[in-house]
C-alpha cells in the first residue's frame, strides 16, 4: 500500500517535479561528495609517498597535479551546478504548465484548527464542505488559500508542496492528481495548542466520481422522520448558532457547514474517526477530545445528545 502522507511516493504532477528536483540533487550532490572523498584519498596518498620520497614538499605551489586538480575540480563544480539550475527551470515550467490548464477554483480557508472548503459548481454556486478536500484525477485544481486567523499552512505531500496560508493576504496553488486514492493532508506551521489536529482527508476520484460527489454535496440536507427530534435540537438549538446545515434553519458561519457532515470520514479535522459514538462524544466533550478547540460543550441530557447525534449520523 503506498503510504497516504509521503512526498517521495507522488501522486500527482507537482508533486512529481519536486521529488525530480529532489533525486536531481541527491545525485548531484553525492557524486561531488564521492568526488571530493575520492580527490581526499589521492592527495593523501601521494603526500604520503613524497615524504617518503623526500621530494618536494607539500606546500610547494609547483608540486605536480595541483593545478591540474583545481582545473578539474572547478570544471566539476560548474558542470554539477549548471545541471541543478537546468533542472530546477525545467521543474518551473513544468509547473507554469500546469497552472495553464487550470480547469476547477477550491477555495480553502484555514481556521483554529480546521479547513473550510468551498468548491464552485457548474452553475456557479458556491458549495461548501469542511475538512474533506475531493478532487477529480488528471484535472488541475487551482486552490485558493486564506486565513480566518492565524498563518497556518496547506500540505498534501503525495500531490504538492506546501503553501502558506497566511491572514490578509491570497495565497494559489495548483495540484494535478495522477492517481485515483485517499490521502492526507495537514497543517504544516505551528498555528496553536491542536497544530497537530488540523488533517484533512483528500479524495482523488474519476470525473464522473468527482462529479456525482460534488452534486451531492450541493443538495440541501435530507429530513428523515426517524431522527426529527434531533434535527429540531440541532437546527435550532445552539448548534445552528454556529453551524450551517442548508435546508434547514442552521445558518452559523463561524463553524464548519454540516449539511453532508456523515459523508466525511472523519470529524475534528482527522481527530476522530466518523462515527456515532464520536459524534455524540465531540458534541457532549470537545474539550476532552481536542483541548483548545472553539467548538463548546453543548448541555443536553443524554437522551437528548443521543437524538442529536443520530440527526448528525444521518446527514450523508
Ligand atoms: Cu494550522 Cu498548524
Amino acid at each position: 500500500m503506498t503510504p497516504v502522507q509521503s512526498a517521495l511516493f507522488p501522486a500527482g504532477d507537482q508533486a512529481a517535479w519536486q521529488f525530480d528536483v529532489l533525486a536531481l540533487m541527491l545525485w548531484v550532490c553525492g557524486a561531488m561528495y564521492l568526488a571530493v572523498l575520492a580527490f581526499l584519498a589521492i592527495a593523501l596518498w601521494r603526500g604520503r609517498r613524497r615524504r617518503a620520497d623526500k621530494d618536494t614538499p607539500l606546500s610547494d605551489p609547483a608540486a605536480p597535479g595541483l593545478e591540474r586538480g583545481l582545473i578539474a575540480w572547478s570544471a566539476i563544480v560548474v558542470a554539477g551546478l549548471t545541471v541543478l539550475v537546468v533542472g530546477s527551470f525545467l521543474a518551473d515550467r513544468g509547473l507554469a504548465g500546469a497552472r495553464a490548464r487550470e480547469s476547477l477554483t477550491v477555495r480553502v480557508t484555514a481556521h483554529q484548527w480546521w479547513w473550510r472548503i468551498a468548491y464552485r459548481t457548474p452553475d456557479g454556486l458556491w458549495v461548501e464542505t469542511a475538512n474533506e478536500m475531493h478532487l477529480p484525477v488528471g484535472r488541475t485544481a487551482r486552490i485558493e488559500v486564506g486565513s480566518a486567523d492565524v498563518i497556518h499552512s496547506l500540505w498534501i505531500p503525495p500531490l504538492a508542496g506546501k503553501m502558506d496560508v497566511i491572514p490578509g493576504h491570497a495565497n494559489v496553488i495548483d495540484i494535478t492528481p495522477r492517481r485515483v486514492g485517499w490521502y492526507r493532508g495537514t497543517c504544516g506551521e505551528f498555528c496553536g495548542a491542536q497544530h497537530a489536529h488540523m488533517a484533512l482527508d483528500v479524495r482523488v476520484d474519476t470525473a464522473a466520481g468527482f462529479g456525482r460527489w460534488l452534486a451531492a454535496q450541493a443538495a440541501p440536507a435530507g429530513h428523515d422522520a426517524a431522527v426529527a427530534g434531533g434535527e429540531r435540537i440541532v437546527t435550532n438549538g445552539p448548534c445552528a448558532e454556529c453551524h450551517t446545515i442548508r435546508g434547514t434553519a442552521a445558518a452559523g458561519r463561524p463553524g464548519p457547514d454540516l449539511t453532508h457532515l456523515a459523508s466525511r470520514r472523519s470529524i475534528a479535522a482527522g481527530a476522530l474517526p466518523m462515527s456515532l459514538g464520536a459524534l455524540e462524544g465531540w458534541i457532549v466533550q470537545p474539550n476532552a477530545l481536542k483541548p483548545g478547540t472553539n467548538m463548546p460543550a453543548v448541555a443536553l441530557t443524554p437522551v437528548q445528545s443521543d437524538a442529536a447525534a443520530a440527526y448528525l449520523a444521518s446527514l450523508k
